[in-house]
């Protein structure tokens, strides 16, 4: 995509840490967010400028490279990042945009309190929660779940309602419970006009598997 070649060594950073991760937060989920983040966006605002397209490449691909879930040390991999050159060399403004964005954006981030993020940020945090629907996203919410060890579905495993962020990674749940418990909500929390559209389309479409799961689940 037009931009990337501009910023090779943050591409190739998030390709070293998250490489293979096989939880679905691995290096072509990063720069599927990255991708369809600017997608959406210039369709939104067809006077986009290259500051916009570089920065939302950045956010995209860098977003899972500090998350606490996925890397040992995030502190550490904040320097990292604030060493490359792309990064060096941006404005302070856009820098500190870059930065609250990745430390703000995630779900479980805003499980308790909501942050508020630049125009910008709202269409990464989009395109990330994005990913988690449709048949990517069905693919990689099991993916997860057995990385984890859940079953794929458990008829006495009830769906939670607890929200608060050390539940949310630490209770008992099957891949099935989180359509309910996160998956099918997500399109409610979008932001932006393009993300309404995509998620309105992707979650229909869990919506039918899930549908075509429970028929198949409950034939004798
Ligand atoms: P964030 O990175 O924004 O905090 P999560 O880690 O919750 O969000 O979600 C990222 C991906 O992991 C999503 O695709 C989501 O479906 C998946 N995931 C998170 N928790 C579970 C779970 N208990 N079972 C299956 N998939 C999960
Ligand atoms: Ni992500």
């Amino acid at each position: 995509m037009n931009g990337e070649l501009e910023i090779q060594d943050v591409i190739d950073l998030t390709q070293k840490v998250l490489g293979k991760d096989a939880k679905g937060h691995d290096f072509f989920h990063a720069q599927r967010v990255a991708r369809l983040a600017v997608k959406m966006y210039i369709k939104d605002f067809p006077d986009y400028s290259n500051e916009d397209v570089k920065l939302l490449l950045l956010m995209g691909y860098l977003h899972d490279v500090i998350d606490d879930k996925i890397v040992e040390n995030s502190d550490r991999q904040l320097k990292l990042i604030q060493q490359l050159p792309s990064v060096e060399r941006l404005s302070t403004e856009a820098r500190d945009e870059l930065f609250y964005t990745i430390q703000h954006m995630s779900y479980s981030k805003n499980l308790e309190r909501h942050y508020e993020l630049s125009q910008r940020g709202k269409y990464v945090q989009d395109a990330d929660r994005i990913d988690a629907l449709g048949a990517i996203g069905i693919a990689r919410a099991f993916a997860y779940g057995g990385k984890k060890g859940n079953l794929i579905y458990d008829p006495n495993i009830p769906v939670s309602e607890d929200k608060s962020k050390q539940t949310y990674r630490t209770k008992e749940t099957t891949t099935i419970n989180h359509f309910y418990e996160k998956l099918l909500k997500l399109h409610s929390l979008m932001n932006t006009t393009q993300g309404k559209i995509i998620a309105a389309e992707r979650t229909a479409y869990m919506e039918q598997f899930l549908k075509q799961f429970f028929s198949e689940w409950e034939e004798d």
